[in-house]
């Protein structure tokens, strides 16, 4: 092989990132591989919106083109949705391509099988930028996972909920003025449905459930909120505790069952979250040796996805060390927890059970403390309740209502 052939499905943000970082990166990549990587394929959807970048690359609407290309080493995923992506990747492996998927949506569906396929046909598959874009997340799991035990993830895997999330507190703007905003800045989408109710953060979870613990989270016990619900008082009350909004994706496992939940919290001043503003992502690991990790990195663009694109190509022959991962757990300790509640008084009194009420925001804001959250007050739909995270000191005498 004097060459290493790589086709690209996919020709927007990413698949035009991943195909300029190749050319620049050339001279690099070359002495890391022993050869030049060329692009030699492009598939795309509509043929009029695209001009091939040299007239020596192949720009098609029809992958099996691509599949009949003789002499194909590498193909790069970078087209959006579950299909046809996941039948064109299975057809890469069957030919024997080494495979790279961007594609989140995809791969928290079908990478398990993926991945099985790859194995059985021995060749690589990268999926580096499925998860925080340019953070090395996977990289650095798939590390810790050869000796730690893994307690729990957290991370604040969209930039588009976090961008508006700290824009509403600094601004005192609504959720709706501040998606605009978000939409006038190039940081949402005109349909932005996958990033404000958390489906884009839920998809890099399941990715990261499937390496950590081995498989997906059970449907029944995956917990999915979006942001749209927050309010401009609820940013004003928190602000003013010391307290910041963050859309946040926990992972962890108790009795041997996954639980996976996208939701807004509370942070405090003391919680590494804290500082995470505007598009930047964050994934805080914590495990039994190594106690608590925190990478913090764009998690999304053209060329911080190109660097992840790139970096899995480097590694597509090396081989995961990990040993199976749905051993390679233990349960989060703190049992203790916190929340923000928003409500009248009187439901807190109608809820029938003790609370321990740890500090009175205001007429409507209460921090509670407790193992689980009292059931009659998480059923109230006049009611919004907020995990905390980073432990909130308690200023006031505790109160029993
Ligand atoms: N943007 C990011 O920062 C980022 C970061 C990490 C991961 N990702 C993931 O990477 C993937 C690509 O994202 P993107 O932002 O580059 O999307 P994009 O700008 O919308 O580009 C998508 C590309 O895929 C092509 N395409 C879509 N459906 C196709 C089909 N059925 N057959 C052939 N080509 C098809 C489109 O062709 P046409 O142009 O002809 O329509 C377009 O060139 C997505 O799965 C996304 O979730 C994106």
């Amino acid at each position: 092989m004097s060459k290493i052939n790589v086709a690209l499905l996919g020709y927007g943000t990413v698949g035009k990132g991943v195909y300029s970082t190749i050319e620049s990166h050339q001279n690099r990549l070359q002495r890391l591989l022993g050869k030049e990587v060329k692009v030699v394929a492009i598939l795309v959807r509509n043929l009029e919106k695209h001009v091939a970048p040299d007239d020596q690359v192949l720009l098609t609407a029809n992958f099996e083109d691509i599949l009949s290309l003789s002499d194909l080493h590498i193909v790069i995923d970078a087209i959006v949705g579950r299909e046809p992506g996941f039948t064109y990747l299975k057809k890469a492996i069957d030919k024997g391509c080494h495979i790279v998927t961007a594609n989140k949506e995809m791969f928290a569906f079908h990478g398990t099988e993926l991945q099985t396929l790859a194995l059985e046909k021995g060749v690589g598959l990268g999926y580096e930028a499925t998860v925080a874009g340019g953070i090395p997340i996977i990289q650095t799991i798939r590390q810790l996972l050869q000796v730690n035990h893994f307690q729990k993830i957290e991370a604040i895997l969209n930039g588009t909920s976090n961008f508006i999330l700290t824009n509403m507190r600094k601004l005192g703007s609504t959720f709706a003025e501040t998606l605009q905003l978000a939409k006038e800045n190039g940081y949402a989408e005109s349909d932005p449905t996958n990033d404000i109710e958390g489906y884009d953060a839920l998809y890099k979870g399941m990715v990261m459930s499937q390496l950590i613990y081995g498989e997906l989270p059970c449907i029944d016990s995956v917990k999915r909120k979006g942001i749209t619900h927050i309010q401009p008082q609820h940013m004003k009350v928190a602000e003013e505790a010391g307290l910041r909004f963050k859309h946040v994706v926990a992972l962890s496992k108790s009795n041997d069952e996954i639980q996976c939940k996208v939701e807004p919290v509370l942070v405090t001043d003391s919680h590494p979250f804290y500082q995470v503003e505007g598009v930047q992502n964050s994934v805080s690991i914590t495990t039994d040796l190594l106690g608590t990790l925190q990478l913090q990195g764009p998690g999304a663009g053209m060329f911080p996805t190109a660097s992840a694109v790139l970096e899995d190509i480097i590694q597509l022959e090396n081989k995961p060390k990990a040993s199976p991962a749905a051993k390679n757990s233990v349960t989060d300790q703190d049992t203790l927890l916190q929340w923000v509640i928003f409500c009248e008084y009187p439901e807190i009194e109608k809820s029938g059970q003790e609370i321990s009420v740890i500090e009175k925001l205001d007429d409507t804001t209460w921090i509670i403390e407790g193992e689980v959250i009292p059931s009659g007050l998480s059923h109230s739909s006049s009611t919004n309740i907020f995990p905390l995270k980073g432990r909130y000191e308690r200023k006031k005498l505790p109160l029993q209502v």
